[in-house]
């Protein structure tokens, strides 16, 4: 292991799924990066088996999760590419740390409880250092998010219902979050305020693209009603989605059920432990890496107005590369020029939708969005 040398970006987490999959990203668009964790042994083993490392130009650096350690890590970079998650839980000490060191900070969070908090907590303090401050930026929920954008190239359109289903099995550190975010107030948003989900709705989607229809649940809120609460255009927002496996999705149900009768009424501390058994008992292997045959995506939009309408849906596959991708891909771009927005901005929001819909094209994770409109 080397010390830690100045390089423009740092990967934390890159022990887990998704941080060496930001890390293969960054070494295909020539981007020299530290790949951070709390164990650095552990993250040495990890970048040695990414394909091509050898001529990545990267050092690993063990840190401990603390504001002080991480900002000394932080400290000479220009970007934070964060993976550790839940991050309601972690996220506060690095969001922190990299202020304190004058980087820019993105992560790959799906939780809105998290982007809310990050919001109000730290969104004026990175606006007014020039940094951008944004949290989800990965296929949950920025793929969408770009559908939602090309929905609204039709002017008069005020209202989204974005749909967002994969194919897959949830990492470690996601299944924690789905069961974290059980804790939180979940919000869509009506008439541009935001008004609380029962956690037990569910509803039964159609699915662009074949006959079957899918069960979907609010997942926590998703980020789009956070991100167009300010946008002009859009007033109201209705986002659900989940994974392509009814089974998985009955399951998860169940399980919201159960918390709302058996885990609500705990006090936090044993609320938390609860979910976390819960969740470790559900998942503990790192699931294989994706097959684009049998990893598919599908996020899809319906903007609606008075006198308009329009369908995007994007069919992709991978959606954990999407996010490793989307992540390096933001940092390559910091690096050499400021983001469309400072302080808190989503990814569409800081570099474009149009732009980030070629980067994934460029690299084969999405298809061309197929495209309706009625105005
Ligand atoms: N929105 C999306 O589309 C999307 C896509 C991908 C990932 N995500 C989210 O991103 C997060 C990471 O996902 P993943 O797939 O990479 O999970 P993962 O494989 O479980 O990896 C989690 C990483 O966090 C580290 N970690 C866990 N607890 C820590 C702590 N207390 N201090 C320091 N590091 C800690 C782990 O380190 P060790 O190896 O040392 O345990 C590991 O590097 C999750 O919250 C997930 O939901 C979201």
């Amino acid at each position: 292991m080397t010390e830690p040398t100045q390089r423009p970006v740092v990967v934390y987490g890159v022990s887990g799924y998704t941080g060496r999959l930001i890390c293969e990203y960054l070494r295909e668009l020539h981007v020299p990066f530290i790949a951070a964790g709390r164990d650095g042994k552990k993250v040495q083993a990890v970048v040695d088996k990414i394909p091509g490392m050898e001529n990545a130009q990267f050092d690993v650096a063990e840190v401990s999760h603390d504001v002080e350690s991480l900002t000394r890590l932080f400290e000479g970079a220009q970007v934070v590419c964060n993976t550790v998650g839940p991050f309601i839980k972690y996220g506060p000490e690095v969001v922190e740390a990299a202020l304190a060191a004058g980087c820019h900070y993105t992560d790959t969070t799906g939780e809105q409880d998290w982007l809310i908090a990050a919001q109000s907590r730290f969104g004026k303090a990175y606006a007014d250092a020039n940094l951008l401050l944004s949290p989800c930026i990965a296929q949950m929920y920025t793929t969408s998010e770009i559908a939602a954008n090309i929905a609204l190239e039709t002017p008069g359109l005020d209202t989204l219902d974005v749909l967002v289903l994969w194919k897959g099995f949830p990492t470690y550190a996601s299944t924690q979050t789905i069961f974290t975010i059980l804790k939180a107030d979940w919000f869509h948003l009506v008439n541009n305020e935001y008004v609380a989900w029962d956690h037990r709705a569910a509803r039964e989607c159609v699915v662009p693209g074949q006959h079957g229809t899918a069960l979907t649940v609010p997942w926590g809120g998703m980020a789009h009603p956070v991100w167009f609460k300010n946008d002009p255009r859009v007033a109201t927002v209705t986002a659900t989605g989940g994974v392509l496996d009814r089974a998985v999705m009955d399951g998860v149900v169940a399980t919201t059920g159960m918390f709302e009768e058996q885990i609500r009424p705990l006090e936090p501390a044993a609320q938390e432990a609860a979910l976390s058994d819960i969740a470790a008992g559900l998942q503990s292997d790192m699931p294989p890496r994706e097959n684009p045959r049998v990893n598919t995506s599908i996020d899809s939009v319906y903007a609606s107005g008075p006198l308009g309408r329009a369908h995007v849906a994007i069919h992709g596959n991978s959606n954990y590369k999407q996010t490793g991708l989307l992540q390096a891909f933001a940092a390559y771009s910091l690096l050499q020029q400021p983001p469309r927005r400072v302080g808190f901005a989503s990814a569409c929001q800081a570099f474009g939708h149009r732009e980030l819909l070629g980067v994934l094209r460029q690299f084969g994770l999405v298809l061309k969005p197929v495209v309706t409109v009625h105005d």
